[in-house]
């Protein structure tokens, strides 16, 4: 079969988000070098501006116009790559043509998305087509979920190392982070909190743990959930809910589904945020708490979002700053319990913003994987950053990407 002449396209350049990844493939990769890529979007204009606003060094990058509302340009730009990449989102709202093409016509994928219940929907609907012609589909590879993801995964080969087994319960927190949200992805979370709130069955989707697991899977273990400020007896410390466990939860589920119930089919996880020790770290928990749960809230009922969208949260589009971005970074903890009473605590770190910093190198590491390092025998179908990529992206992301994974303790 004739190569395609891509091995990767950034679908969506333009895109803040899109514009960070760009920049890095074009730092990390260069152009006319082993990475033959191009940039993509549906406006040829704003396309040449980020290229330009490149420089120089990215003068030699193509350039492909394609419109996420038009097929038939969808299909030209994926029959012309071995990999997609993304970031044209709400996901919801966009995303759903180029996943159809990428599965029929065996081109590998991958994308940012956080959209639990569209997740749901691309699966149902175009496993069948991935797996008959070939295409890897990997959704949700920026800060939701692949720290998550391959922090469990991490945390699990060290345990299978060391005790012999998979801890049947792991909890992370996040420790600390310093980032921003950006307008596009406070435009999705927006956008599944307005869902929600007209859509019983979506509001029971959501909250079902497993919602990303194949129909088969049965698990009786009931898993625990963050909902209020409580004391972690593990950390010594109070706990919020964290915003992403709604899907990193369900990233980390799916991965052990998918794989044979690797960790276990009882296995337990949970996400929450640490928010300090005594009564100051309690009062932190009811104040994250009670701000989580009015913002989505207030997203849900029209007058209050559109107050939200006009003059509080960032327009699509819009993000942080280059310096906030570099000031940025995450350190989030893992505590996994064996069944013989063991623990094993590790620990994962990135070193910029995790919203976008951070997401955009992932992101172009995951692509990267794909393009070059993943499996070819394993088969098309809609896999998960860890049970797809596994090793080969922790090698990545710690050798180019500014993550660390390490072992804190094991007794
Ligand atoms: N998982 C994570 O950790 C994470 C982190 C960051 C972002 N995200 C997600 O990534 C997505 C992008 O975020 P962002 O802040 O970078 O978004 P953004 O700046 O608002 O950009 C949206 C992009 O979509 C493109 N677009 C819209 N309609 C299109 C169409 N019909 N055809 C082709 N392209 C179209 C826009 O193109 P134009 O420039 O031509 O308008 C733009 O490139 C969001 O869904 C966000 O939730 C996830």
């Amino acid at each position: 079969m004739m190569q395609p002449e891509y091995d990767i396209v950034v679908f969506g350049a333009t895109s803040f988000v899109g514009q960070i990844l760009t920049r890095y493939l074009l730092e990390q990769y260069g152009t006319g070098g082993t990475l033959r890529w191009a940039i993509a979007g549906r406006n040829e204009s704003k396309l040449e501006a980020t290229r330009a606003e490149l420089g120089n060094a990215a003068a030699d990058l193509p350039v492909v116009v394609a419109d996420a509302g038009n097929e038939s340009s969808l299909r030209a730009m994926v029959q012309r790559t071995r990999v997609v990449v993304s970031t044209v989102g709400p996901y919801a709202l966009y995303g759903e043509p180029l996943v159809r093409v990428c599965a029929q016509e065996g081109t590998d994928y991958c994308d940012l998305t956080g959209e639990v219940q569209w997740i749901r929907q691309m699966i149902a609907r175009y496993e069948d087509d991935a797996r008959a012609s070939g295409a890897h589909i990997v959704h949700c590879c920026g800060f939701d979920s692949i720290p998550s993801d391959m922090g469990v995964h991490f945390l699990q080969q060290q345990a299978m190392a060391q005790i012999g087994s998979a801890c049947p319960t792991v909890k992370m927190r996040v420790r600390a982070a310093k980032g921003e949200f950006s307008g596009g992805t406070v435009a999705s979370l927006m956008n599944v909190a307005k869902e929600a709130a007209s859509d019983p069955a979506l509001r029971k989707e959501l909250a079902n743990p497993f919602s990303l697991c194949p129909s088969g899977f049965k698990s009786s273990r009931r898993q625990p959930n963050v909902k209020s400020a409580e004391f972690d007896p593990d950390f010594g410390a109070w706990t919020a809910p964290f915003v992403m466990a709604a899907i990193n939860t369900r990233i980390v589920h799916r991965s052990n589904a998918i794989q044979d119930a690797v960790y276990g089919q009882e296995f337990a996880y949970d996400e929450a945020m640490l928010t300090g020790k005594g009564l100051k770290g309690r009062l932190q928990g009811m104040a994250m708490a009670a701000g989580i749960g009015g913002f989505l809230a207030a997203s849900a009922i029209a007058p209050t979002r559109w107050a939200l969208e006009t003059f509080v949260v960032p327009k699509p589009g819009e993000g942080p700053s280059r310096q906030s971005q570099e000031s940025g970074f995450y350190d989030l903890r893992f505590v996994g319990h064996a069944s013989d009473g063991r623990v094993i605590r590790t620990k994962v770190t990135g070193d910029r913003d995790p919203g976008y910093g951070s997401t955009g190198k992932m992101l172009g590491e995951a692509a990267m994987c794909l393009a070059f390092d993943a499996g070819e025998d394993r088969p098309g179908g809609f896999w998960t950053p860890s049970s797809y990529l596994g090793q080969k992206l922790i090698d990545r992301l710690q050798d180019n990407a500014g993550l660390r994974f390490e072992v804190l303790e094991n007794r």
